[in-house]
């Protein structure tokens, strides 16, 4: 039987792709604030038995967990036979140490909540830094999907003779899958308290002939990137192009950056936002199926 695809909290293209490429049903429900700003939500589809996907836009989970858990709830008590979250963006992944004592360990917390009413989980590139496997704070099946392929394969297609970089060492495991053979160099960065960042660069020839293309897993305040950029300036390389796998633009960062001199910013569709060129769609049915 089909599995019937649920979009929360509403339709995105990156949704509609995955539905059609599975010709899965579309999951319908109503969901709707009651004057006190309290949750209204009826499941109108039939769950019965059914294979169960919910992709979920998780960029801002705050304002929308309760809801979501509301909707896998509902659909177990209909009889929904297995649901799984697509989570494109993992939310809660980038607290994964307590740094100062009475700090809420929130990736751990966030998994154990999403973990008690999901059966399994897929998403894609999670930003695994000092936790290295979803399994260590997720209780339940979970798959990794990695856009490397499709954007090394959209910048060989679209940049001319390009250098990739990577704005920090945490960027490296990114940078490095979807470099293959392009030159490459991995940048160094420091955190202040109050979220500005300083970056050194390695010493590097033959790069200012090039284009550079700096990829990041996320860009969120964008003071990462946009640091790195105007460092890369200075240092006389090209203009360069902006690649990013989650593209949360916190604020007026993608203006800033769009303001930087930048050739172009290119994003994966795990999150709506103008910038989407890259298709998750293919490798995320691919990764359903096996
Ligand atoms: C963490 O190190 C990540 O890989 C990104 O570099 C980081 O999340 C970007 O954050 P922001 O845009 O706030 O500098």
């Amino acid at each position: 039987m089909r599995p019937i695809l649920f979009e929360f909290p509403k339709r995105s293209s990156l949704g509609q792709h995955i539905k059609e490429r599975l010709k899965a049903e579309e999951g319908c429900f109503t969901l709707r604030p009651f004057p006190d700003g309290e949750s209204y939500l009826r499941i109108e589809s039939n769950a019965k038995g059914r294979d169960v996907l919910i992709n979920a836009t998780l960029f801002r989970p705050n304002g929308w967990v309760l809801d979501l858990i509301f909707l896998a709830d509902t659909l177990r008590s209909l009889g929904a036979k297995h649901i799984k979250l697509i989570a494109p963006y993992l939310a809660y992944m980038r607290q994964d140490k307590v740094f100062q004592k009475g700090e809420a360990l929130t990736s751990k917390i966030f998994a154990q909540l999403l973990s008690n009413h999901f059966d399994s989980l897929l998403t894609v590139d999670p930003h695994l830094h000092r936790t290295e496997s979803l399994s260590e704070i997720y209780k339940i099946p979970t798959t990794v999907v990695q856009a490397a392929p499709l954007i090394s394969a959209w910048i060989h297609a679209n940049v001319k003779d390009p250098i990739l970089i990577g704005p920090d060492e945490e960027s490296r495991q990114w940078v490095q899958g979807i470099a293959g053979e392009l030159p490459l160099l991995v940048l160094k960065k420091e955190r202040n308290s109050k979220g500005h960042v300083n970056i050194t660069w390695p010493t590097f020839k033959d790069g200012n002939e090039k284009t550079p293309v700096f990829v990041d897993d996320i860009i969120s305040s964008g003071e990462t990137m946009l640091q790195a950029i105007n460092q890369g300036k200075t240092l006389g390389l090209n203009k360069p192009v902006c690649v990013v796998i989650h593209p949360i633009f916190a604020g007026d960062s993608y203006e800033k950056l769009q303001q930087a001199g930048v050739l172009k910013i290119v994003s994966c569709n795990s999150i709506p936002h103008p910038s989407n060129v890259i298709d998750l769609a293919p490798l995320i049915v691919q990764s359903l199926g096996s």
